[in-house]
């Protein structure tokens, strides 16, 4: 089994992202409610969280809740919005501890007040830390995203503040979400789903993408290992040839 050490420190992705699934369907296995579930999940962001800092990634982006995920029932809703206070209040030390940042992407306005008020005082008390930036994705859809930049950019452009001729990719980049985080180049799923559902479109284009059957609860140390060691032995060509590289 491939342990931290296998891994090439020199190659490391600049950017992980997660599509942490399958809390559900594991407490479901167990006779659990799918609550339980999501508790156990919040184990494996903690675990996480702190193998990607400790291997000093710059960028980590969790899909924590989708704006589609408003559509699930209400308690689930609610425990899942609760959750996230508890978390965030219990963890704010160990973001502090390991120098990690805390960032968010996503409608947070449409949060509820309490979990939204908590969000913003954890990521005014790690502003500071230089080191790995923990990007939570929260009520966020990348239709939305794309949407509310076409929005900004068109108004620009009616106010004369942007002219249609300039709209190029970077301008469109500084008007999402993520205008301050680089390119996804690992994109990670857990739970055997092999699909997207709305998340990081535009950021993940040249991102390689990696499915794992593990249902996120049970997702650990040596799953992210081997998802860091198969995506350093890919050859990432953004449309050259293979011979172009070498
Ligand atoms: C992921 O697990 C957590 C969230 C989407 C909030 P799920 O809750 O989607 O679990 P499954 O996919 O139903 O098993
Ligand atoms: C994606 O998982 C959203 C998060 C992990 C937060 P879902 O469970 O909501 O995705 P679908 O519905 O299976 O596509
Ligand atoms: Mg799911």
């Amino acid at each position: 089994m491939d342990t931290i050490g296998d891994i090439d420190k020199g190659k490391l992705p600049k950017h992980i992202a997660i599509i942490m699934d399958g809390n559900g369907r594991w407490a479901k296995q167990k006779g659990k409610l799918r609550v339980f579930g999501h508790e156990h999940g919040v184990k494996t962001v903690r675990e996480t969280v702190e193998n990607c800092a400790n291997l000093k990634l710059q960028y980590l982006t969790l899909y924590t809740f989708s704006t589609e995920n408003w559509n699930r029932p209400k308690f689930e809703v609610e425990t899942l919005m609760k959750l996230l206070v508890s978390s965030l209040r219990k963890e704010l030390k160990t973001l502090n501890k390991n120098n990690i940042r805390l960032n968010a992407i996503g409608n947070i306005t449409s949060l509820p007040s309490k979990a939204y008020k908590e969000l913003l005082e954890v990521m005014e008390k790690t502003a500071g830390n230089s080191g790995m930036t923990l990007t939570l994705a929260l009520s966020y859809g990348a239709r939305e995203e794309l949407t509310s930049a076409v929005k900004q950019i068109s108004t620009k452009v009616k106010n004369n503040i942007i002219s249609v001729e300039n709209i190029d990719e970077t301008i469109i980049n500084n008007h999402l979400y993520t205008h301050d985080l680089p390119d996804v180049d690992l994109l990670i799923r857990t739970s055997g789903e092999r699909r997207i559902s709305n998340f990081l479109l535009w950021q993940i284009a040249y991102a390689e993408l990696y499915f794992i059957d593990v249902f996120w609860p049970d997702f650990s140390e040596h799953h992210l290992v081997e998802a860091i060691i198969n995506y350093q032995n890919r050859e990432r060509r953004f449309g050259k040839t293979s011979e172009q590289l070498n």
